[in-house]
């Protein structure tokens, strides 16, 4: 079977570090190796209310940040979700493999939810079985995603199986999920028990793709942190969130091992790491960024990859799903001529 990578990223707000390191930097790294697409989900966006305009204009913000940080989007897939029929229609036969029960113990349901559960979408509750459809409507064999996707991933596996199994089929494959590199999990810049998110109100909490080297170094030196010095080693740094945090993005960034940056900063205040990662967040950020500014003002560029994109996805997607059609017992009538 063909290993094809299928990822995905909400166009819901500012992307930001925790999407970089988590995610799009390892995609770039696996684009010498696989097949891939990589998807705007704007399918997804729409479980909680967006402003048309601003879903149309993030929408293309992320094409331009996954071409600006080095996805290739001749070799590869890059594409907006709602522009292959598919994944919604996948999404519908997913709904009704999976189980309520499966749905209901998603955590990130309950925290988006809130208290108020009655009030959310049906799309916010179905929510998985369409981050399902995207991957195998492909047959996506392997999903670098950061770690907050790893129960959904086990899901989308979950649902595979039951397909096969209910139709006694290999019709899909149980798709792997990669959580790679040192910042699998990046935490708020101000409290490092909560996951840098593009919806903390706060947007000193975060790093987006878009601060200048400005903002950046005034948002790592308002960093939150405790008053001791940084530890001599790993297992000083379990009980302090905020340290972990910094020294996990530095090595991150500066492409060494936690252990590696422990070390470098053994003893010293927290204002030296400080210093430090601001210099190399601004020397890994801001080629990027020019690169997508100079994107962003040449929009015909953009949509031009996204429909090629979609036209790409569209065809490989079109043989999958007669085969599930097929699988299921959809009657394709043909009509008797003459
Ligand atoms: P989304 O848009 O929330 O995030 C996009 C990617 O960024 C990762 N990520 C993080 N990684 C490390 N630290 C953080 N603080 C952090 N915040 C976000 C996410 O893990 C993700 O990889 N449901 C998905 C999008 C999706 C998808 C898919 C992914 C839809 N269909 C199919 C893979 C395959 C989401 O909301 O990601």
């Amino acid at each position: 079977m063909t290993e094809r990578i299928f990822s995905g990223v909400q166009p819901t707000g500012n992307l930001h570090l925790g999407n970089y390191l988590g995610a799009i930097r390892n995609w770039v790294a696996l684009q010498n190796d696989f097949e891939c697409l990589f998807c705007v989900v704007d399918l997804h966006a729409i479980t909680v209310w967006q402003d048309p305009a601003k879903l149309r204009s993030s929408t293309r913000e992320v094409a331009a940040a996954m071409i600006a940080a080095g996805i290739d989007p001749k070799k590869h897939i890059i594409f907006n979700q709602s522009q292959v029929p598919g994944h919604a229609e996948l999404a519908w036969i997913f709904n009704c493999v999976a189980r309520m029960g499966w749905l209901g113990r998603m955590t990130q349901f309950k925290e988006k939810a809130g208290k108020d559960r009655e009030n959310a979408s049906v799309g916010l509750f179905a929510y998985p079985n369409l981050m399902a459809a995207d991957i195998l409507l492909y047959k996506g064999t392997h999903v670098p995603v950061g770690e907050d996707q790893k129960q959904h991933l086990e899901l989308a596996r979950d649902i595979a199986h039951k397909f096969n199994n209910d139709f006694k089929t290999e019709t899909f494959p149980i798709p792997e999920p990669l959580i790679l590199g040192t910042a699998t999990r990046v935490m708020s810049l101000k409290d490092g028990t909560a996951k840098m998110s593009k919806s903390d109100p706060s947007d000193l909490s975060r790093i987006n793709m878009t601060d200048d080297a400005d903002t950046i170094a005034r948002k790592i030196r308002k960093a939150k942190t405790d008053p001791d010095l940084l530890p001599d080693n790993r297992a000083g740094l379990d009980a302090r969130p905020e340290a972990r945090n910094l020294i996990g993005i530095y090595a991150a960034l500066a492409d060494t091992t936690v252990d590696a940056a422990v070390e470098e900063f053994a003893g010293q205040q927290f204002s030296a790491l400080k210093e430090r990662l601001s210099e190399v967040a601004v020397a890994n950020l801001s080629p990027i960024q020019d690169e997508y500014r100079r994107l962003l003002d040449d929009k015909a560029t953009i949509d031009d990859v996204l429909a090629d994109g979609a036209e790409r996805a569209c065809a490989l997607s079109e043989p999958v799903l007669r085969e599930v059609h097929d699988v299921i017992g959809f009657l394709r009538p043909k009509r008797k001529r003459g």
